[in-house]
């Protein structure tokens, strides 16, 4: 019998059964509860420590002396870490942060760079309870800010600096602006760069805090459902949702599909994902599924092109990396540099590659096949996201693939194509993706707003979870990805919503009215184009207002072009026709007008524009 039967058999006995290869202080009673649905229950009443599965299990199983992570620093440095270290830091961490007097459920944020004190931060809060909510190192300290105060977080895990692109980066000032007045009592400081930084009473180094620390403690174990991290992820508003994971049903998960998309091979993989743990991708693929999983995984601190553009390439040969996961925009840069690049480095050791992220387009597929595959790896498309967790669309290696397929749910997985009505479409209709089935790593809610959560995701059909992807079905009845249908963009990989870089451009004083679109483009997928009215002729703004973006939000939100015009398309209700927009930013004729409240507005906005 295969997964996709066995699981169809019987769903509930298919889950207990990943469940179970974890390990559980005390088992559960009932594998799911959805009587209060739209919020799920899984694993009902069943005990466990999330970072005692990810580290001191495969000590206790004799794998102490197995590498863990593989830390390659931008610099070249490096550092292998075992399980048997991993497991004497995060208790030395975590005696550290309970010294602090934090208990279960309290809120630690994380802004750290991709060290391995990235990972030990995030597993000391599993091993205590505490919720952790990392923030991405690209965003601003308004966007930390914000992100601190949302979740009430007690403390705040930062370094003195990163390394981006051979320089050191100040970080410590940004955390300064970012705490002052928040319900912050401590930020711990990890020394990474050296700078000198201004101290408060309210700073600690993390050395200070865990060195001196005993390097054993004896983990709790919590029930299923509590809490493991918050992670903030950008809706229709311009607020950002803080997205609730708890542990039992999303550890299984992520460690499930981390062994069956990946054909995981613990005893001789060397695996790798580029992404940051500042991203979902990195809570689900760098630290709990590898780790549940006892896997060897390379964790690299800098950007591809540093110090030259066959870094990535330079690493895969030298740790002998067999799967590697990335995304759509990384493989499409690098065609972009040439496949002499890939060309001159022993990839012979890989065996799976991933995608993830956002939709991939035939071309990159083949292009990632053949230069980095050499046309023998076979590519698991991923599609899922930061609120399901886990991954959840997916081919499974062995499985003939297409390129540019996410082709089906996997096993235990339920997801459809519906059109406007939640009627199934047809082979080749357009529809919106939902998943009809409720999962372990689904989402618990938006944090400290059950209204928004029930409004966003189960509000549009009735009994379904609500993606916000566009999908259709081909001929064979696999699945399409055809990107968002609502007002998020996805730049990178990176999500962003329209909503969010319209606020931050009015909210500088030379912006009357803003619009923003996601325009198409070759290499970040799409790229942002703002549309802005100015108060009386602000000359030379347009620079000001990228970097004012860039300020408000982070670097990754700033816009590729902002566009002065005299009006912006708007129905006679008054909402703007991004449609229209989009149309104008792509360099193609402009669509239907005809609802436009003055149809003379689009005409204006091309001759302002020539
Ligand atoms: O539009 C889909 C796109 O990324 C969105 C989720 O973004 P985020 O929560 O940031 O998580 C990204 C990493 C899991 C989805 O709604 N997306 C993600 N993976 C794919 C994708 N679109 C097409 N194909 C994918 N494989």
């Amino acid at each position: 019998m295969d997964l996709y039967t066995e699981a169809d058999t019987d769903r509930d006995e298919f889950w207990a059964r990943q469940a179970r290869r974890l390990s559980w202080a005390s088992s559960w009673s009932n594998v799911l509860d959805w009587s209060a649905a739209p919020v799920a229950r899984w694993f009902v009443g069943g005990r466990l420590n999330v970072a005692y599965n990810c580290v001191d299990r495969h000590v206790e199983a004799g794998l102490g002396s197995r590498v863990a992570i593989h830390w390659e620093g931008e610099s070249g440095e490096s550092r292998a870490i075992t399980y048997a270290e991993l497991q004497r830091e995060v208790s030395r961490a975590a005696n550290g942060l309970a010294s602090l007097g934090l208990v279960a459920g309290d809120r630690v944020a994380i802004q750290l760079p991709m060290i391995p004190e990235a990972v030990v931060a995030m597993l000391a809060c599993a091993r205590l309870g505490l919720v952790h909510s990392v923030v991405f190192g690209g965003f601003s300290p308004a966007a930390l800010r914000s992100r601190i105060e949302d979740a009430a977080a007690r403390v705040l895990i930062t370094a003195d600096g990163q390394f981006r692109r051979g320089g050191a980066v100040p970080m410590k000032p940004g955390a300064d602006e970012a705490v002052a007045g928040t319900s912050v009592e401590h930020v711990v400081v990890v020394r990474r760069t050296g700078s000198s930084v201004d101290w408060s009473e309210r700073d600690l180094w993390w050395h200070d805090l865990v060195d001196a620390q005993s390097d054993t403690h004896v983990p709790e174990s919590f029930d299923a459902e509590h809490p493991l991290f918050i992670l903030y992820t950008s809706g229709t508003t311009g607020r950002p949702k803080g997205i609730l994971h708890t542990s039992g049903g999303y550890l299984t998960q992520a460690a499930y599909t981390h062994s069956v998309v990946f054909d995981l091979r613990p005893e001789s993989d060397v695996y790798w994902c580029t992404a940051d743990v500042g991203w979902v991708t990195g809570h689900s693929y760098i630290v709990y599924g590898p780790l549940a999983n006892g896997a060897t995984q390379v964790i690299y601190e800098g950007t591809p092109d540093t110090p030259h553009q066959g870094r990535h390439f330079e690493i895969i040969q030298k740790y002998g990396v067999t799967i590697y996961y990335t995304a759509p925009t990384l493989i499409r840069t690098f065609m972009k540099w040439g496949a002499d690049i890939p060309a001159a480095y022993d990839l012979s050791s890989l065996r799976v590659l991933g995608s993830v992220g956002e939709p991939i387009n035939p071309e990159a597929w083949l292009w990632y096949s053949e230069h980095i595959g050499a046309g023998r790896c076979p590519i698991v498309d991923t599609w899922w996201q930061t609120e399901t967790g886990a991954m959840m669309i997916s081919p499974l290696p062995g499985a003939e693939t297409k390129p540019g397929s996410a082709q089906r749910a996997l096993p235990g997985i339920g997801a459809s194509i519906v059109d406007d009505s939640g009627v199934p479409v047809g082979p080749g209709e357009t529809g919106y993706l939902v998943l009809d089935k409720p999962w372990p790593s689904m989402l618990r809610g938006i944090w400290g707003d059950p209204e928004r959560f029930r409004e966003t995701y189960w509000s549009r059909f009735s009994g379904f979870y609500f993606a916000g992807d566009g999908a259709k079905y081909d001929s064979d009845g696999d699945i399409w990805l055809l990107g968002r249908v609502d007002d998020v963009m996805n730049v990178s990989g990176h999500r962003i919503s329209t909503t969010e870089v319209e606020s931050a451009l009015v909210s500088h004083p030379s912006v009357a009215e803003a619009a923003v679109v996601g325009a198409a483009d070759e290499t970040t997928g799409q790229g942002i184009v703002a549309f802005v009215i100015l108060r009386g002729g602000a000359d030379g703004a347009v620079e000001e207002l990228r970097n004012h973006v860039a300020k408000e939000i982070g670097p990754i939100a700033k816009p590729r072009q902002v566009l002065v015009v005299p009006e912006l398309p708007k129905t006679r209700s008054g909402k703007i026709m991004r449609r229209l927009l989009r149309d104008v930013a792509e360099n193609r004729a402009v669509g239907d007008t005809t609802t436009l409240a003055d149809s003379s507005v689009m005409e204006l906005i091309a001759k302002g524009l020539a």
